[in-house]
């Protein structure tokens, strides 16, 4: 096994599993190399050196769930809970736009109730910024509470698989949450005409090379076009708090194998990643992502949305990013930055 199965790969857009297995684990650094090489080229050939940014609002951290690895899950009581009002969220659009950015992303806790009020938030987004994208990341919801936000104007959904092995799947999550359960809302989005956004943490306690595989494989056969995949970092309030954060090399090779697999799909370079890693932006961005996820949530509220421990240090002010991306050679996306692709 060598570096030929990068050919391989970027020619035919699949590998087998010893191939995926091989590019995944090997210590070869050059291979490790030339597999972000390969994949950079790829960004570059599809979308030139542009980087899309898209800005994040967490508006809620109340949350009816109770993901093991999550520290906004419903059980972790240190957490104040806030909700944003509906003019609150629409400054923050306003502070996007006049910076810049074309796509709004609006992340919450899983909450139903709260999801349905969004609705017309949603709807007074769309009529005040016509050419904006509205992008959702709210958890998994009745389809009819999906559909009634797609009507108001939203246009894209992150929904992580999270894993892709159904046991491994459980052992993450509370009972009565299943892989299946997942896969149902992902595909009752896409049908409702959402852009439709996947993926999956790294080093996640118990998860396994064979797990990751599944995970490519997944995202190979359902072809999201979008894919958020960020190390696994542990939050001290929850029953995962005392295992070992993922791998940021394992993430950026994640990345380009992403991107070889689904040469079109928009890939951001993670928060978490940048948690773990110092410019880890840039470095996603040279392993083939091309998203990047400011945070543009009020500092009064930010404390609060702490998934993983060290989030809220992580971010860098956007016109120093803005700086470093053009000094890097980076140009930024002018429009919505939608998929491309087929
Ligand atoms: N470490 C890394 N990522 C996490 N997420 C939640 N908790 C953690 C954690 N401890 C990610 C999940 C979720 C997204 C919103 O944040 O993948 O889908």
């Amino acid at each position: 096994m060598n570096g030929a199965c990068i050919d391989v790969l970027r020619t035919r857009r699949s590998l087998d599993d010893a191939g995926l297995r091989y590019l995944l684990c090997t210590d070869d650094r050059d291979t490790v190399r030339a597999l972000h090489a390969a994949a950079r080229e790829e960004t570059n050939s599809r979308f030139g050196r542009v980087v899309w940014l898209r800005a994040l609002i967490e508006w809620s951290n109340v949350c009816r769930n109770d993901c093991l690895y999550c520290g906004i899950r419903r059980s972790n009581r240190s957490v104040r809970r806030y909700t944003m009002r509906p003019d609150e969220i629409l400054s923050c659009c306003e502070r996007a736009w006049d910076a810049g950015l074309r796509t709004f992303v609006l992340q919450g806790g899983e909450n139903p109730a709260a999801a349905e009020g969004l609705a017309p938030v949603v709807a007074g987004i769309r009529a005040a910024w016509p050419d904006a994208a509205i992008t959702l990341s709210l958890g998994e919801l009745p389809p009819e509470t999906y559909a009634l936000l797609r009507r108001s104007g939203a246009d894209r959904f992150l929904l992580r698989h999270e894993t892709a092995d159904p046991a491994h799947y459980a052992r993450l999550h509370p009972a009565g949450m299943t892989l299946e359960g997942r896969l149902a809302c992902l595909r009752a989005l896409r049908s409702l005409g959402y852009q439709v956004g996947m993926g999956m943490m790294v080093g996640s306690p118990f998860q396994t090379e064979d797990d990751l595989l599944a995970d490519l494989r997944l995202l190979a056969s359902f072809r999201p076009e979008m894919v958020g995949i960020g190390p696994f970092i542990p939050q001290q309030d929850t029953p995962l708090g005392t295992f070992p954060p993922g791998s940021a090399d394992r993430t950026l090779r994640l990345y380009s194998l992403v991107r070889l697999l689904l040469p079109d799909a928009l890939i951001p370079s993670t928060t978490a990643l940048s948690t773990l890693l110092p410019d880890g932006w840039r470095a996603g961005l040279a392993a083939g992502a091309n998203v990047i996820m400011p945070d543009f949530t009020p500092a009064e509220y930010r404390g609060e949305y702490a998934l993983y421990e060290g989030k809220t240090a992580s971010g860098i002010a956007l016109s120093v990013l803005i700086e470093k991306l053009a000094a890097a050679g980076y140009r930024i996306g002018a429009g919505r930055g939608d998929y491309n692709g087929n």
